[in-house]
């Protein structure tokens, strides 16, 4: 029997009405946690791509930028429905359906900080979401993205057999060529330990340059 592939809207929005969307919570807010500790407080524009149930973005929204506004997307509407009823307090929150590969925002809206976690690889083309990324970004903002799904954690290698779901595999090295290839500078990339990936979360952040005085 041929296999039936499952995109990845098909997926989480089943997961956003099953219990999977606590579990992803649970699993990933460990390292989340780390990373969020390295993103500066902010009276600017926050971008989450992927929100997933919106435990993270509600923590942005009430930390970091709860000077700022928090806008977060997520290509699963029944994610969002999840994350809308939970951050539905929160006047510097907005959310929406969307797929971000095809998305803009509202007009003269620049980040100071774009966030992504365990999402990028559900993208074919990795580097052309990096690239939108960074165009989103104002000068000195900063773009954060978190995998587990990545080729030197050999534990996921079987996900996309698993969930019968196109990932695209990408060692370290090449999240890092693409966020230089992008124009980023002072790159970082760190291994997070949430206690369930034995090689960790593969955490790779990079800074817009300032823009030139002339
Ligand atoms: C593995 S989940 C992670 C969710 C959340 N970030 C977390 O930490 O639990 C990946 C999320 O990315 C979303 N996603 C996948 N492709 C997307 C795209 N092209 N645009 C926006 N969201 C996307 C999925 O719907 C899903 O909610």
């Amino acid at each position: 029997m041929t296999k039936k592939w499952r995109n990845a809207r098909e997926v989480f929005d089943g997961w956003a009405l099953d219990h999977h969307a606590e579990g992803m919570e649970k699993s990933h807010r460990r390292s989340v946690e780390q990373a969020f500790r390295l993103i500066p407080p902010s009276d600017g524009d926050y971008l989450e791509i992927g929100i997933g149930n919106g435990y993270a973005i509600h923590h942005m929204a009430v930390n970091q930028y709860r000077r700022g506004r928090c806008f977060g997307l997520d290509i699963s509407p029944n994610m969002v429905a999840r994350a809308a009823e939970r951050t539905r307090s929160l006047a510097n929150v907005r959310i929406e359906a969307a797929d971000f590969r095809h998305w803009m925002p509202p007009p003269e809206t620049a980040f100071t900080c774009i966030f992504s976690m365990e999402t990028f690889y559900y993208f074919e083309d990795i580097a052309a979401g990096i690239e939108k990324a960074v165009s989103l970004l104002c000068p000195s903002g900063i773009l954060m993205i978190l995998v587990n799904h990545y080729h030197e954690n050999e534990a996921s290698h079987s996900w996309p057999e698993d969930l019968s779901t196109p990932m695209t595999l990408w060692k370290a090295e090449q999240y890092l060529e693409a966020f230089e290839e992008s124009g980023l500078r002072d790159l970082r990339q760190m291994r997070l330990q949430d206690g369930e990936q034995a090689a960790g979360t593969l955490c790779t952040a990079g800074t817009k340059p300032p823009e030139a005085v002339s």
